[in-house]
């Protein structure tokens, strides 16, 4: 069943070298896709995506491609981070050259996060790169992943270690996908939305804590949201492409986060990254009240908010468990913000107040995880 399309927002990206591009959002776009990915010229039009998105939207996107006069096929890989590793790359572009996807075709990302870094990475490579359209599907994928061009893989050794920076032709945010797209899911994707509120945005903090649920039930809340962030991160990917400077500030949270996801084995059923990224967000607020920059109510109403919308906010809540201090602070020494040995972070002086914190001390770091790991085995 094709979709109308109801009145799309345009997020403009503004690159340069001829490499500035849209990110339109709005509901029904996947129907009508098939015009704006032609209108970037090209014979085929590849579609990367996993099974439970590819079950749901590939047919529909692939229809709406061929009305426009592409030759489609499609590369469907398993769900789940697991598909972000060097077998899921090489699946990816085996498949790719199988559909025989040449320099001036495309690739078109459909599906959340991990499907848009791995299509992304494959396209960055694949006869030393070819045009990609990102489709997203997942809330995270909407507000974050799909924009700045950041594409990759993990390692064994460390999460998104592998990569290239590769930015998208176009990228159609369909925001009805959202409709199928699971609750715990959902709630996953929130946490990136919050985290823009928390960087440098108190005033959209503050929206979200007003507005929240109508994002999750489908209101316009969402596409405002959507359309927010991808603003955000627009401008910061427009200064700063190559993350020499203050797009580091995107990966508030994530320090902790990646080093979560790496202890759980990137294993969804345990942890998923927008999970990690929520305990990450609560984390460095608390971390940055420990060090006395930042009051501790602040701490406290980000963490209120996330649990509020379901989202875990301590360590205890990583299913399994994530090991001791030591141990996390040994996952956290691959994070690509390591320079010499030494731990950078994202703290905060509050809400909207975040900046980049190099040189932090990695004794200090452990004694706040262990205290952290005390408190919650009282709690
Ligand atoms: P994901 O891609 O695994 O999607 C989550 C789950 O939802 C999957 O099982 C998927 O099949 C399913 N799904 C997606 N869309 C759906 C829909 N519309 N209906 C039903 N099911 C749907 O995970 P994610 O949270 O979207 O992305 C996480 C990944 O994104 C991580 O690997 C993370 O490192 C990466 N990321 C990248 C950037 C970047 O800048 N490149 C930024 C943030 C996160
Ligand atoms: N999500 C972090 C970045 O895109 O830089």
């Amino acid at each position: 069943m094709s979709l109308p399309v109801t009145e799309t927002l345009t997020v403009h990206v503004p690159l340069d070298g001829g490499r500035a591009y849209d990110i339109r959002i709005g509901r029904g776009l996947i129907d009508a896709a098939g015009d704006a990915v032609a209108a970037l010229g090209g014979r085929r039009a590849a579609i990367v995506t996993d099974e439970t998105v590819g079950a749901l939207y590939a047919g529909r996107l692939r229809e709406s491609l061929e009305r426009a006069g592409l030759q489609a096929g499609v590369v469907t890989v398993a769900p789940g981070e697991g598909s972000k590793s060097y077998a899921g790359y090489a699946a990816v572009c085996d498949g790719l050259l199988g559909l025989k996807v040449e320099r001036g075709d495309l690739v078109v990302a459909l599906g959340g996060g991990v499907v848009g870094d791995l299509a992304g990475f494959a396209a960055a490579t694949l006869r030393r790169g070819v045009r990609f359209v990102q489709v997203p599907t997942s809330l995270l994928a909407q507000v974050d992943s799909s924009v700045g061009g950041k594409t990759g893989i993990n390692a064994p050794l460390g999460k998104n270690l592998i990569g290239a920076f590769h930015q998208p032709r176009l990228v159609l945010a369909d925001t009805a996908t959202l409709d199928t797209l699971s609750e715990r899911e959902m709630r996953a994707g929130y946490a990136e939305v919050a985290k823009y509120g928390l960087i440098a945005d108190a005033g959209f903090f503050d929206w979200c804590e007003a507005n929240w649920r109508g994002i999750f039930s489908g209101g316009p809340e969402r596409e405002a949201a959507v359309a927010s962030c991808c603003r955000a991160k627009a401008a910061v990917v427009t200064r700063d492409e190559r993350e020499d400077g203050e797009r580091a500030l995107l990966n508030l949270g994530h320090t902790f986060g990646h080093a979560l996801e790496r202890l759980t084995g990137y294993d969804p059923a345990r942890l998923v990254h927008g999970e990690g990224v929520a305990i990450g967000l609560a984390l460095a607020f608390r971390f940055s009240t420990r060090l006395g920059l930042c009051a501790g109510q602040e701490a406290g109403r980000v963490a209120n908010h996330l649990a509020l919308a379901g989202l875990p906010t301590r360590l205890q809540a990583v299913p399994g468990g994530c090991g001791g201090a030591e141990a996390i602070v040994d996952a956290m020494a691959q994070d690509k913000k390591v320079r010499d040995g030494a731990l950078t972070f994202i703290l905060a002086r509050g809400i909207g107040q975040s900046f980049i914190a190099p040189g932090v001390d990695r004794a200090e770091v452990m004694a706040f995880l262990r205290d952290e790991l005390a408190a919650d085995a009282i709690a």
